[in-house]
């Protein structure tokens, strides 16, 4: 009898004949529309596996019906959409897929960061919307990044990435991280330094660690004001890192200079938030690793991480 599994979202096709070839599958059949809790709800009653992202709550309560379930696969580096606590005390498996997003999400972190501070947007709007009169010397003037110094909160997979990038910029790099790397120090000329000493001395403060209950507003009012008023913030790691009322106010009153966020702490975030109002604020439908190939990979990772399990045999990426 084959192991029955539940995907959440349309997958590609070549990922579901994949997990097909082993398991039962069913699947909610839409690509941009998430599955209904009450769905997931019955669906999760009767299966062994879970793939699903990382717009999936799965938190205690759901897997208090999960009966049979024995592993849980997230499309996603980020884990914070699962309550790991409760999956491992139903010996629940949990696997994600870090690694083959790094580059692309760091390559959308400096695309971010060089669109915030050369207003690529704004500009590109005032063009569109007939306002490019003539050239003026200070038109649409922004910060230079060549030469300029990048602090990283979080010296992950992506960090390191984002850091080559920077290296090529000619840039001073400091970051800080719960322990220190210092193989990386030496490879790419890092300096670790104390948040707040960072955050103090950055022109750009790029956040790349995870969302956990120790950095939930890990930036807010406190930390804002220590920025220069040139300072840009850039996070494509998850919304609730930042205090989002905190950064509208530190944005508007010029306590900080720009920033480009990629996450919120609600998503998809409501058209009405303030953040979206404020011309100094680029924003990113949370499309840090959208490239094609990457998300086929991370599907493909998180289908043979969901096989593995099923095998019994060890995943290639485990949570817990
Ligand atoms: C992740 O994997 O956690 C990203 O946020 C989406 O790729």
């Amino acid at each position: 009898m084959k192991p029955k599994v539940y995907i959440t979202r349309k997958v590609p096709d070549e990922i579901v004949t994949k997990i097909e070839d082993y398991c039962q599958v069913r699947m909610w059949d839409q690509a941009d529309i998430p599955v209904p809790r009450a769905v997931l709800e019955e669906e999760i009653k009767n299966v062994e596996g879970l793939f699903c992202l990382l717009t999936e709550t799965i938190d205690r309560e759901l897997l208090g019906k999960a009966e049979q379930l024995k592993v849980i696969s997230n499309m996603a580096v980020g884990y914070n959409n699962i309550d790991i606590e409760a999956a491992k005390e139903k010996g629940i498996t949990v696997t994600n897929t870090p690694g083959v997003l790094t580059e692309t999400t760091a390559d959308l972190t400096f695309a971010l960061l060089m669109a915030a501070s050369r207003r690529l947007i704004e500009s590109s709007d005032y063009l569109r919307n007939g306002n490019w009169k003539t050239w003026s010397p200070m038109q649409l003037t922004g910060q230079d990044i060549y030469g300029a110094t990048l602090g990283i909160i979080g010296m992950g997979r992506i960090g390191a990435s984002l850091a080559k990038r920077a290296r090529g910029f000619d840039m001073d790099i400091l970051y800080y991280n719960r322990s220190r790397k210092y193989d990386l120090e030496e490879e790419l000329n890092l300096i670790y330094t104390e948040l707040d000493s960072l955050l103090k001395q950055s022109d750009f403060i790029c956040i790349m660690t995870p969302y956990t209950p120790e950095t939930k507003n890990l930036i807010g009012s406190r930390e804002l004001s220590l920025m220069k008023n040139t300072a840009i913030l850039i996070n494509t790691a998850r919304g609730g890192i930042v205090n989002e009322e905190d950064l509208f106010h530190a944005l508007k009153e010029g306590e900080i200079w720009a920033a480009g966020l990629d996450v919120f702490e609600q998503e998809p975030v409501p058209l009405e938030h303030p953040l979206l109002s404020l011309p100094n604020v680029v924003t990113l439908p949370h499309i840090g690793s959208a490239s094609i190939k990457t998300r086929m990979k991370m599907a493909d990772l998180a289908a043979d991480n969901l096989l593995l399990a099923l095998q019994n045999q060890s995943p290639k990426h485990v949570v817990i």
